[in-house]
């Protein structure tokens, strides 16, 4: 029923995200391409096959991130079954959902699992146009090289502004984060003196979709009015560069982002929930021995 996924396979799991996508998001709908580049930040995974169709798909990232595929036309039990449990022979035992889709979610609390934290998808209208970009006296803003400042700017997103200190946010080799970004995707790095403080960067999808990938204050920089600047221009460049609309991905617990999203005019387009049960053998399990399978 499991079976490894291959490159043939890609246009079927990009119809499956969106399939996924259309049942549970309650929102529009993202673009193939988008889709796309969510299945390729991931290794390639494997694929549950249900009478010669693929009817799910699960895969992992670094970072412990991961992939969980459903059809939204089956009984989701099976495939999660087979799913779940290839992840968790792979060490992971945290798992994500659409928050509408209450059959998962009523799936994963059958089975031991418990919500850790939600995440959301923020979309705002491409007008009205931002406020203007205000950065703090002495703060300097550049285009990111790449290449050129890649190490500076890793070290400022996981170092100086301590990116994985939010609940759900995942550590980045400096290789695994360079080879995250995308081509089309275009970084500012904010200075003060030669000293990096700030970071944003974001990219248009062809259907304008116009997403920011990410933003980072240094912990010494913060409280300024950089963020919002550092967003406001990475608001202002998309739509310069055509973006129809925009949108970004925030932790819910992270209450300083969705403060500023939000007073920006950034409202929830899509709730994902994470849910998590203990490894078997750890605490909590109920399986002192630690050997015993799921
Ligand atoms: C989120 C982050 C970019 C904000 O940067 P910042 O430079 O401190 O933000 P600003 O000084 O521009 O503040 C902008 C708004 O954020 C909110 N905010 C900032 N710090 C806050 C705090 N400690 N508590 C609550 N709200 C806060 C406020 O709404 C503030 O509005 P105000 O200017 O009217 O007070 C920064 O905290 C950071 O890098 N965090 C770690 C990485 C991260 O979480 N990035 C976002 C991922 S989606």
């Amino acid at each position: 029923m499991l079976r490894p996924a291959t490159p043939d396979d890609r246009p079927a799991l990009i119809a499956l995200g969106l399939a996924e996508d259309a049942a549970w998001s309650g929102a529009a709908p993202v673009s193939a391409e988008e889709a796309a580049e969510y299945l390729d930040g991931c290794e390639p995974g494997v694929i549950f096959e249900e009478a010669g169709r693929i009817a799910g798909y699960a895969a992992t990232g670094d970072g412990g991130r991961t992939i969980l595929l459903v059809d939204p036309a089956d009984d989701p039990g099976p495939a999660l079954e087979a799913l779940v449990s290839w992840l968790a022979g792979r060490g992971h035992h945290e798992v994500d959902g659409y928050g509408r889709d209450a059959r998962r979610i009523a799936w994963f609390e059958a089975n031991g699992f418990t919500h850790v934290r939600s995440f959301f998808d923020l979309r705002r209208d491409i007008s009205p146009a931002p406020a203007p970009a205000a950065f703090p006296d002495g703060v300097e803003l550049a285009r990111f090289h790449p290449g050129q400042d890649d190490e500076a700017a890793h070290a400022l997103i996981y170092v100086d502004a301590a990116w994985t200190e939010v609940p759900g946010h995942s550590a980045r080799s400096l290789e695994a984060w360079r080879s995250a970004l995308s081509p089309e995707d275009r970084g500012w790095i904010a200075r003060r003196g030669r000293r990096p403080v700030g970071w944003v960067c974001g990219r248009a999808f062809e259907d304008g979709r116009g997403w920011i990938a990410q933003l980072a204050v240094a912990r010494s920089a913060r409280g300024q009015g950089l963020g919002r600047a550092l967003l406001l221009h990475a608001m202002a460049d998309l739509r310069e560069r055509g973006a129809t609309s925009l949108a970004l991905g925030v932790q819910g617990a992270n209450e300083s982002a969705v403060s500023l999203y939000r007073d920006v005019g950034f409202e929830v387009e899509r709730e994902w929930r994470s849910y998590a049960r203990p490894a078997p053998g750890s605490p909590g399990s109920g399986d002192a021995a630690g050997t015993a399978g799921r």
